[in-house]
């Protein structure tokens, strides 16, 4: 039956074409690279950040860069005193006092802002170091006789909460004393320095203005934090301030 032939060879025809029609189509999209492969690529070409170690160092740990101290953290033990104090060679506001050493990593680091200050022609001072368990008492107990407990809370640690006492803070004032450990230093040609370079030496400022809740402290533009150049870098490029949203530890006004 000539029709019933012309039939089945067109459908021949079609099942054909469109065979070829698919196989070309397959042939011409871009094969796909596994995802790993395609993030690795990305990350050397700096598009995608390698995602940053939070387990390099403790949280806990008061002889770690990274030990998070606040009101529910305190140092453990809560006598915690730094093997590695050094005075650094920078200006001091009490030359020759315990409260003029930092950890030897801490005082590297000072030095390099220094001297990164001093090139953009600014003089500054350590105001305070370390302080040890004992000195800290006197300088809350001070808070506390003048101010009350509430608002002395709002400004002091309480013994063994101090970060002060990790060796790892570091008060910083203009060598004029000028706004000295006042909030008036954040405005400050030394305090607009200090809070857009701190990073690249390895501090952060630790009580920032918009964190006290989290902080439990008021604004401290003066106090700055040793964490070491990659977290600070890291912080600084999330745009994340606190050690707390950083590491999701706890912190806030209540011991
Ligand atoms: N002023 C800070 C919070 C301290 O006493 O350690
Ligand atoms: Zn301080």
């Amino acid at each position: 039956m000539p029709h019933r032939k012309v039939v089945l060879a067109s459908i021949v025809l079609i099942l054909i074409i469109g065979g070829l029609g698919w196989r070309q189509h397959q042939a011409a999209k871009p094969s796909k690279a596994p995802t790993i492969i395609t993030n690795t690529v990305k990350q050397a070409a700096g598009q995608i950040p390698a995602s940053f170690d939070k387990n390099q160092y403790s949280t806990t740990d008061p002889n770690s860069i990274w030990v998070v101290v606040n009101k529910p953290h305190p140092l453990t033990p809560t006598s915690f005193a730094p093997t590695d104090l050094v005075m650094p060679n920078i200006p001091l506001r009490v030359p020759g006092n315990e409260s003029m050493q930092v950890r030897a990593a801490t005082a590297t680091a000072l030095e390099q802002l220094f001297a990164g200050a001093k090139q953009a022609s600014l003089n500054l001072m350590l105001s305070s170091g370390y302080r040890s368990y004992n000195y800290q008492v006197s300088l809350y107990n001070g808070y506390v006789k003048s101010e009350g407990q509430t608002a002395a809370d709002t400004q002091s640690a309480r013994p063994g909460h101090s970060e002060h006492q990790s060796g790892l803070a570091a008060d910083i004032e203009p060598a004029s004393r000028n706004c000295e450990v006042d909030q008036c230093f954040a405005a400050t040609p030394e305090g607009k320095w200090l809070a857009a370079n701190a990073y690249i030496y390895g501090f952060i400022i630790r009580y920032p203005a918009d964190k006290v809740a989290i902080t439990g402290y008021e604004y401290e533009p003066w106090h700055i934090r040793y964490i070491g150049a990659p977290l600070a870098t890291e912080l600084h490029n999330q745009g994340i301030e606190t050690l707390e949203e950083f590491f999701g530890v706890s912190g806030g006004p209540s011991y």
